[in-house]
This record gives structure tokens, sequence and C-alpha cells, in this order.
């Protein structure tokens, strides 16, 4: 399956996929890795891999709708099977959704529906959470709102900063995303109303 990974940090999450794929019965192939900015580790790992990358600022376009109709464009030019937003930090929107938006999945650091946004981990941890996690879904037009395909629970401790819990659970993260992402490139997947089915 050709994946398209997209990033605007460090790029941890592209790296474990990145990793998976050098296995050829992982099922899959990263073939471009997209970002929002320039100057990340994330691209930086592409570029180390010999992956094709591409950039797309909002402030180079007109409107935020003229930047969403290029990133469609620049995604859907590798024919993906997969798009993985993987610490992308940028909303899809309604020129995206329509293309490619039910083979889009995100990764969010905490327990859908629990504490979406920018800050999953920071508001769980000062919610005083005992259990927080990692959620895949598939995209839709909401903020983390999207069909459950998997997650992983994770412990908070009582001396957890933001950091070190974040770091705990990017490390569950990596471990559901490469598991998940595989068996829907092997498998395949149905959006049923809320409920994602892998399998063909
Ligand atoms: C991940 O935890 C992602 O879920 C969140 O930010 C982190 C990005 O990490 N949105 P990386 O860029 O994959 O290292």
């Amino acid at each position: 399956a050709r994946l398209v990974v997209l990033v605007s940090g460090a790029g941890t999450n592209l790296q474990a996929l990145l990793d998976a794929c050098e296995d050829p019965a992982f099922g899959a192939e990263v073939v471009a890795v997209g970002a929002d900015r320039d100057g990340i580790e994330g691209l930086a790992r592409a570029e180390r891999a010999g992956v094709p990358t591409f950039v797309a600022k909002v402030k180079d376009y007109p409107s935020r709708d003229d930047w969403d109709r290029a990133f469609t464009d620049l995604v859907a030019a590798y024919e993906p099977d997969l798009v993985v937003l993987a610490g992308f930090m940028k909303l899809v929107g309604a020129s995206y959704l329509p293309v490619l938006g039910r083979r889009t999945v995100n990764t969010h650091p905490a327990l859908s529906p629990a504490f979406p946004g920018m800050h999953g981990p920071r508001d769980a941890l000062e919610y005083g959470v005992k259990i927080t996690g990692c959620t895949l879904f598939v995209v839709d037009d909401g903020v983390d709102t999207g069909a459950i395909v998997a997650q992983t629970a994770v412990p908070v401790e009582d001396d957890d900063t933001v950091e070190t819990l974040h770091e705990r659970i990017k490390v569950a993260e990596r471990a559901m995303l490469v598991e998940t992402v595989g068996r829907m490139a092997r498998e395949g997947w149905r959006v049923e109303g809320r409920r994602v089915r892998l399998g063909g």
C-alpha cells in the first residue's frame, strides 16, 4: 500500500513507519512525506530515508481555503492508499475531506473523546486522570472527532510532567500506529458510521 505521511514536528511517529516499511511483509511503503512548515526533523528523517517531501505553508497562499486546495492536490498527486497524519498540526478542510478524508487517519495523544486539540497530554495531566493514552481515528470535519480505529491506554504517574507523560504516550503511539497502519495496509478497512472495521 502507498502511504503518504504528514508531519509538523520531530517525526518520531513517521520514523516508526519508515522503519516498519523496511520489512516487505509490512505491506506498505511511504511514497511521500508532506509538511505545513519546513526546517523540521520530520522532513530531515524523510530525506535521510530517500523519501520525496513537499511543504505547503498557509502563509504562502492567499487564503486558508487556497492552502487546503493546494495541499489536497499535493497529497492526491501521490495516489495514496492511506494518508497518516503523524503529528500534523493543521486541520484538513473542505477541499481535502471529500477527496482523501476516508483514507486519512490521525493519531492523537489522548483517549478520544477526552482531551481533543493541541494539548492532549497537558489537559489529561491537569484534569488528573490516572489513565490516558492515544487514539488512531479516521479524520472527519471536527477536531479529533473521527471514527476510532485503535486506542492504547497509558498510565499517568504521580510525578509526571507534560513531557514525561507525552514521551510515555508516544512509545505507545508508535506501536499503535505501526500495528494498525500495517493491518489497514494489508487487510483494508471500512468506515461504517462511527465504526471502522479492518479487513476488506
Ligand atoms: C504525537 O504525540 C502526536 O500525536 C501529537 O504530537 C506528537 C508528534 O510527535 N500530535 P512526532 O512529530 O511524531 O514526534
